[in-house]
């Protein structure tokens, strides 16, 4: 496991990006993905908008954000933000939001003084600016989706003059969306609501959505209708092949100073299990210790792969292995000894392997009290089929790296 190392390492930087919506230096695979988004390009009346799901860093932002130049392409405009939980404490905030984020193609496209208020047009032009948006938001009468269809209707009207097919709504981390019946807020509802009823009356603005796998079901919980308009698309991790090209395609350069053997190449696909962010994250690591090595013994390194493993156990891992409790452990243990711990498992199977292999194992119930809260830190989620399914990537092989054959609690 050596590489080999030319002498111009100062020139070329490392060009791995582990990292939250950092773009990797040779985006990889997901050719599938960008066909069907062009599919949905294709549509003159929307019947169905876009879900792009997965687990963490499995490469839902990059994608989305190599979707923008293809719309624009297509002669569809592009709009879209992070949906942070800010956004969901009210209808309003929601509507704001849009609004803001329509405001940044609205400033270049203009209306008649009046045509929002439905007075009418003098020969004034106003800018369709935040203020002019929020403007007719706030003078129409009626509950907030009658004030959101209507500031949506003029702007597609502007883009219609314009020429442009359509606008795409982009939003990652939409999982952060969600209705709050205690302070009779629904902004989730609210946003289905309201494009579901300008695209049947042909408005051309289509959603495209972005988040962790709990979000599909949000939606469907907050209007059934939602499982009909939008077309699911699930990342996972890359196919060999595409592992590959991810590791090798970045340092295939005249100018790269590191070359990764056949035996590295297949070490770091076999380790990350095809992940884009580890394989992002040890390919940057192995990439900075072979330049080191050279600089300091001036020879060949084999890939340090237990130390680099181990710094992914802190920065990655560790952290989330925090949020659990010492009997949420236990619970999480027995599932990485789950055959199915990287696929989907049932509580049935996860009391069995408790009863397997713990002193005091779990009941029915209390198992499915546990994996809820598990849920709501964000380590496993539930499927619309009721079948759980770790929420991190590799998060079972951290489990056994800790804790192999001792279960955790009687480890301190
Ligand atoms: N197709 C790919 N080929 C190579 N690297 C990729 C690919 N997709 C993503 N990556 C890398 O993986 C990492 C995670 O990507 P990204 O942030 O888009 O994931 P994510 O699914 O949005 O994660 P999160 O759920 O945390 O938001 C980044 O470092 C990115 O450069
Ligand atoms: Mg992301």
């Amino acid at each position: 496991m050596t590489v080999e190392i030319t002498d111009t390492a100062d020139a070329f930087e490392n060009p791995f990006r582990p990292g939250a919506g950092h773009m990797p230096p040779y985006l990889a695979g997901r050719a599938t993905e960008r066909q069907e988004f062009e599919r949905l390009l294709g549509q003159t009346t929307i019947l169905e908008n876009l879900v792009l799901t997965g687990l963490r860093g499995v490469g839902k932002t990059v994608l989305l954000d190599t979707f923008k130049p293809i719309a624009i392409q297509h002669h569809w405009q592009w709009v879209g933000a992070d949906l942070s939980e800010s956004v969901s404490v009210s209808e309003e905030t929601l509507a704001l939001r849009l609004c803001a984020d329509l405001s940044v193609i609205g400033a270049t496209m203009t209306i008649q003084e009046g045509q929002a208020t439905g007075f009418a047009g003098g020969p004034t032009q106003t800018k369709l600016d935040f203020a002019t948006l929020t403007g007719i938001y706030a003078s129409t009468p009626g509950l907030a989706a009658d004030k959101l269809k209507a500031v949506l209707e003029i702007v597609a009207a502007s883009v219609a003059r314009e020429g442009k097919r359509g606008v795409i709504f982009a939003y990652d981390e939409a999982q952060n969306l969600a209705d709050r019946q205690a302070e009779d807020q629904f902004p989730l509802s609210l946003l289905l609501d309201v494009f579901q009823s300008i695209q049947r009356k042909g408005i051309p603005f289509m959603l495209v959505l972005t988040g962790l796998p709990t979000l599909f079901p949000k939606l469907v919980e907050a209007r059934t209708f939602a499982e009909r308009m939008f077309h699911v698309l699930t990342l996972d991790r890359l196919e060999p092949a595409d592992s590959r090209d991810a590791v090798v395609k970045p340092i295939d350069h005249a100018g790269c100073p590191v070359r990764f053997s056949e035996e590295s190449v297949q070490l770091v696909c076999s380790q990350s299990g095809g992940y884009p962010y580890f394989i992002q994250f040890i390919c940057r690591e192995v990439y900075d210790a072979f330049i080191q090595s050279q600089r300091s013994t001036g020879a060949p390194t084999p890939v340090p792969m237990d130390g680099i493993t181990q710094k992914l156990d802190a920065d990655f891992f560790a952290g989330r292995w925090a949020r659990a409790t010492d009997r949420q452990r236990q619970l999480l243990w027995c599932i990485a000894h789950l055959g199915s711990a990287e696929g989907e498992f049932t509580v049935q199977e996860v009391v069995a392997k408790t009863e397997e292999l713990l002193n005091k194992s779990f009941s029915g119930s209390h198992a499915n009290q546990m994996l809820a809260a598990l849920g709501k830190a964000g380590l496993i989620y539930k499927n619309r089929w009721g079948k759980y399914s770790l929420a991190v990537p590799l998060f079972d092989r951290f489990i056994l790296r800790q804790a192999s054959t001792t279960e955790p609690a009687q480890l301190a």
